[in-house]
């Protein structure tokens, strides 16, 4: 037990963190486009925030929560979605009385008690946006756009967008109605947990995955819950749509799209890449504010899956070499060298280059070697030859390319032969900071 981690975790060892940092930063750079800013609420709230704002007969709220009582008795709970607690935090702080909508995004981990399986983890990532006082069908455009833009900005192709309405609390009572009135009859041939969802939230029957309780939707004409909408419900959607297909962000309509939250109003959606779960999704949630005992003010977001995101991503870059992290590894010949590479190192770093060097008095053979697999892009070799006129030979190691130049020299052709080296120089390089003279 001591060195295995909880079922459902998983570390994400050094190399994978590339990939994770990467994609963190693609959603910070495309919410900052977008004019979002980062919210970052707490890891645990009080249950009661779940119960209310996720809803009592989810799955999450049912069986998936992780759930404890703390040293004073109190009940806490592990935040299974982003949702609930940013709406709290949006009522707590009184984010409300600005004339501008609130437009965040969030990024974390969060903890659903699932069966862990390839894509469904207990501790999982999501990247989110939520936007708070705006009922406009522009923002769910805006929102259902923003993720397709992430996903292709990382170069993730194939991503389709399945849209719903799930309507408002003046026409899902009326679709109940209708839909406990017509499977009523044929309630004993559903699956245990579609006739409990008969009674208490028979929309879901929808969204259940065995096949004889679809067939029994079609035998009794079951109406989709968008044959259904009100008339605002109606208009929004169809405001919806015209909105995206003015800004051009392709969408397929879903009618039996029913997303796995209660909180959710009018537009729903999820984000679908063939071959693979779901990988986000989200919808309006116009009653959620005003539940979690704030004023009625409407809200919308989406959050996506990280680990999903991420394994589609993979697949799809598999031809990319992977890349380099290291600018320049600095091999010292003798014993001159090894006086001298830590200076060399330091002066590469404060241009803004990832170098490194030999700790262990390796050989030079050992240390070409640890620069290979290290995928150095340049090697510099410092010795008692170089020391005496100030010079280092550079190496480069994808061309074979070698010439003779004084520190300065070397450092600059680096830098503008790497693509960190390019952005980076931001901290000037101090006087003398980058011979080897004075120390012969
Ligand atoms: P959700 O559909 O429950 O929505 O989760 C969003 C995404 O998180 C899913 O599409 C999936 O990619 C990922 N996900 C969920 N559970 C797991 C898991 N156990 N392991 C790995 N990935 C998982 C929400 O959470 C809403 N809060 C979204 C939202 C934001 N709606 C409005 N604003």
């Amino acid at each position: 037990m001591l060195t295995q981690r909880p079922r459902g975790t998983s570390d994400i060892l050094p190399e994978a963190a590339y990939w994770w940092s990467e994609l963190e930063r693609t959603v910070r750079e495309v919410c900052r486009r977008y004019h979002y800013q980062e919210i970052r609420t707490p890891m645990f709230e009080h249950t009661e925030l779940f119960a209310r704002g996720v809803g009592e007969t989810t799955d999450i709220v049912e069986k998936e929560m992780y759930t404890f009582l703390d040293r004073a008795e109190r009940s806490l709970t592990l935040r299974p979605e982003g949702t609930a607690g940013v709406v709290r935090a949006y009522v707590e702080n009184k984010l409300f009385g600005q004339a501008d909508p609130v437009k965040v995004f969030y990024i974390g981990p969060m903890f659903r008690y699932e069966k862990p399986q390839k894509g469904r983890e207990r501790q999982f990532h999501q990247y989110g946006v939520e936007v708070f006082g705006v009922d406009s069908p522009l923002v769910d455009a805006e929102v259902i756009g923003l993720n397709l833009d992430i996903l292709s900005t990382l170069g993730i192709q194939d991503v389709h967008v399945e849209l719903n309405s799930v309507g408002c609390p003046v026409c899902r009572p009326l679709h109940k109605s209708e839909m406990i009135r017509r499977l009523t009859p044929v309630a004993n041939e559903l699956c245990s947990d579609c006739q409990s969802r008969l009674e208490r939230n028979p929309l879901r029957i929808f969204d259940c995955k065995n096949e004889h309780c679809q067939a029994l939707l079609a035998e009794v004409g079951a109406p989709t819950i968008v044959e259904s909408l009100c008339d605002d419900c109606s208009a929004h959607f169809a405001r919806v749509r015209a909105r995206l297909d003015e800004l051009g962000i392709p969408y397929e309509l879903n009618p039996r799209l029913v997303r796995g939250l209660d909180y959710y109003t009018r537009t729903a959606w999820e984000y679908v890449v063939p071959g693979y779960s779901s990988i986000g999704g989200g919808g309006r949630y116009n009653g959620l504010v005003e539940q979690v005992g704030g004023p009625d003010v409407p809200g919308i977001g989406f959050a996506a899956g990280m680990e999903r995101v991420l394994m589609v991503w993979e697949a799809q870059r598999q031809a990319d070499a992977p890349p380099r992290l290291l600018d320049l590894y600095v091999v010292a010949a003798d014993a001159c060298g090894r006086d001298l590479a830590p200076r060399l190192v330091q002066a590469a770093r404060r241009r803004g280059l990832a170098a490194d060097l030999d700790y262990l008095e390796r050989s030079v053979k050992a240390q070409f070697k640890a620069a290979d697999r290290l995928r150095a892009h340049f090697v510099a070799i410092l010795g008692a030859a170089e020391a005496a006129d100030g010079t280092v030979t550079l190496r480069d190691l994808d061309s074979g390319e070698q010439r003779v130049l004084d520190w300065s020299a070397a450092l600059s052709e680096v830098q503008s032969r790497t693509a960190d080296g390019r952005q980076a120089g931001t901290r000037p390089s101090l006087d003398g900071e980058e011979t080897g003279g004075d120390i012969q």
